[in-house]
């Protein structure tokens, strides 16, 4: 297949762009390079016969045209996004944008690429659109999130997200477009920008700065490695049923302080430092998130069945992979150090 990857510099679909190469298709990857994206996440398949770039924002009507038009994509699979919930506190505008404008702006560029498509190739065609299960808000302190879950998301991010997703869904119901959207739980691994938990605790504890947590830990994420993700995306592809949802999980559900502690563990085994001492005394707890969501949890079960998919990473060692790949990648972390989100952002100063 030629598939259209939007948001493929980021992290996640940087991942996705590496697993469709490597399972012999053919990439034109849509990116605006956001702060959040990098080129060298894909140096080792820039100069792949069948890999190409685009630098296009997908609110830019004109120029997604030309893109569909040049390539003539098989299939999209939607990953650009602006994806921080904090950032989302501080500035909502560009989420509005990107995640709503801008996922309407390509619902649009495929259907006029789909429509003008021979009959068989319009059976076959597919859009992707990768969302979160923060769409459906917070969980009690049991039960999981089920395709029947209702939307309920609590931030500007969550909210844009689950807008996007009824763009989509409408795009299907109204066009017959062949959507499928997927909702994730939280990911980690390689080439995660240094906002997000997971990179920002290894970051400063392999430094000696203090790890702030916020509220008392006691949130849960439900962890699934990127590498899981892609795959799970590639079966969507594949195997997925136009007009459908799938739930993509691999059932982790851990409190932030756990994962921060096995995380200070890890990179005291890993990078020991006699100045810095035991990287758990680090930890200090900040103010909550407003608005922060208590619990997530998906249960994947339908989405197993349905895809044939499974997640193959078990969550320690995946976690421990993550924690020396950024211990040996430390040029790529210096790169894009100066553009870092290591600060304390999301306390509602208002930016835009
Ligand atoms: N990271 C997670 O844990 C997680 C969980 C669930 C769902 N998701 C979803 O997966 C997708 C990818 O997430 P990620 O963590 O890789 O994000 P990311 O922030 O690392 O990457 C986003 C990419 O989108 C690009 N982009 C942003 N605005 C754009 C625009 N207007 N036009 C073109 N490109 C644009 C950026 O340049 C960047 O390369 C997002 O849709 C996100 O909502 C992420």
């Amino acid at each position: 297949m030629k598939v259209l990857v939007t948001g493929g510099a980021g992290f996640i679909g940087s991942r996705v762009v590496r697993t469709l190469l490597a399972q012999s298709h053919t990439v034109v990857n849509v990116d605006k390079l956001t702060y959040a994206a990098d080129l060298s996440s894909l140096e080792d398949v820039a100069g792949h016969a069948a890999y190409r770039f685009e630098r296009v924002d997908i609110c830019n009507a004109e120029a997604l045209a030309e893109v569909f038009a040049q390539y003539t994509p098989d299939a999209v699979i939607h990953l650009a996004a602006e994806s921080h919930v904090d950032r989302s506190i501080d500035g909502p505008a560009a989420f509005v944008q990107t995640n709503l404008v801008g996922t309407y702006t390509l619902l649009q560029a495929a259907r006029t690429h789909w429509t003008s498509l021979p009959s068989n190739q319009r059976d076959l065609f597919r859009f992707v659109n990768v969302s979160t299960d923060e769409v459906f808000g917070s969980l009690p302190p049991d039960g999981w999130f089920t395709p029947q879950s209702a939307y309920d998301p609590n931030s500007p991010y969550s909210a844009t997200k689950a807008g996007a997703d009824h763009l989509v869904r409408a795009w299907h119901a109204t066009f017959n477009l062949p959507t499928l959207t997927t909702n994730c739980s939280n990911n980690f691994g390689p080439f995660q920008f240094p906002e997000k938990l997971i990179p920002v605790v290894i970051l400063n504890a392999l430094e000696g700065n203090p790890l702030p947590v916020y509220g008392a830990g006691e949130n849960i994420r439900d962890w699934l490695y990127v590498d899981d993700h892609a795959e799970a995306l590639l079966a969507t592809l594949k195997r997925g049923v136009p007009g459908e949802t799938y739930l993509v999980g691999a059932r982790n559900p851990r409190r932030n302080i756990d994962v921060v502690r096995a995380l200070c563990a890890i990179v005291d085994e890993l990078a020991p430092s006699q100045a810095i001492g035991k990287r758990e005394t680090l930890i200090h707890f900040v103010s909550d998130r407003p608005g922060h969501d208590f619990r997530y949890a998906i249960d994947a079960t339908a989405t197993e069945k349905a895809l044939g998919w499974r997640p193959k990473h078990p969550f320690e060692v995946a976690l421990r992979a993550t924690v020396a790949w950024y211990l040996e990648n430390q040029s790529w972390c210096k790169r894009i150090a100066g553009r870092s989100g290591r600060e304390r952002m999301g306390l509602g100063a208002p930016r835009s």
